[in-house]
């Protein structure tokens, strides 16, 4: 089902959506080689529970967590675990949240110390395609427009595996709802956009290829190469000229930028 939110309804969005880009923030600055993940899954739970709001992934089919971190050849879905971050390790922290009756649900991916040219050229492609994707979220473009703009960015123009079995959704009441939108597919395929439809947009884009596979606990996806993935997401309401950005990148770059640990690309 597809639901158009009315201003109203957007505005709930937005604040569900800035609340992730808050924790997301929080999280940057505590970020370093030798914390565990697990801790990090711990402070955002806290985090959004001080800010009134309930987080998303907790017992969504059953998923075990207040986050989804996921390191290196994890794609999405990564349990947080008592593991210590590493120099080097490229780390996406996924999180969502439910506040007023709507859920924010977004992403974005660092890396703990200088990942080297090839890494860090991935983190910035994966980033910039998804401003490409949202380039195209309006009024009267179809689904297939956004999915077209990543995968050109990312496989045609730089041989980057995009993969084909996660995708990204509607967002609203639910945390899934209609359309699917996939970061690969034909210009001018699936349905027709209209504003008020918000949605999140999410290209996961291996360094090597583009398969697979998902280990035994049921969540984690994982590369079958074990190239390195990235993940960035951004909820996103669909407007007449131009998609209004729910989620906001500015404050997490600016933590980003001034945590000595993380590498900053651009
Ligand atoms: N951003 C992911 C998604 O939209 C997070 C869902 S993880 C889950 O699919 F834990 F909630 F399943
Ligand atoms: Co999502």
């Amino acid at each position: 089902m597809i639901y158009h939110k009315t201003k109203a309804e957007i505005e709930l969005a937005r604040e569900s959506a800035l609340l992730v880009s808050k924790t997301l923030t929080e999280t940057a600055k505590l970020l370093k080689a030798g914390i565990t993940t697990l801790s990090l899954d711990k402070f955002i739970g806290s985090f959004i529970r001080d800010h009134v709001a309930i987080p998303s992934f907790l017992n969504y089919h059953g998923y075990p967590f207040n986050s989804c971190i996921s390191v290196n050849d994890v794609v999405v879905h990564g349990f947080p675990n008592e593991n210590e971050l590493n120099e080097g390790d490229i780390i996406s922290v996924d999180i969502g949240v439910l506040k007023n009756g709507f859920h924010g649900d977004h992403a974005y991916t660092f890396a703990i110390g200088n990942p080297g040219a090839d890494i860090a050229q991935l983190i910035r492609v994966t980033k910039e395609s998804l401003y490409k994707g949202i380039e195209k979220a309006t009024a009267g473009n179809r689904i297939g427009d956004i999915s077209y703009a990543i995968q050109e960015h990312t496989e045609k123009k730089y041989g980057y595996g995009v993969v084909r079995e996660l995708v990204g959704h509607g967002l609203g009441r639910s945390l899934h709802e209609d359309p699917q939108v996939a970061n690969y597919g034909k210009r001018g395929s699936g349905i027709k956009m209209r504003d008020g439809l918000i949605l999140a947009i999410e290209p996961m884009i291996n360094l090597g290829k583009r398969e697979v596979f998902t280990e035994p606990d049921g969540w984690t996806v994982r590369t079958v190469d074990h190239s390195v993935s990235v993940h960035f997401e951004h909820d996103v309401c669909i407007g007449k000229n131009k998609a209004d950005i729910l989620s906001d990148y500015t404050e997490i770059e600016a933590a980003e930028r001034s945590n000595p640990n993380l590498y900053y690309s651009n």
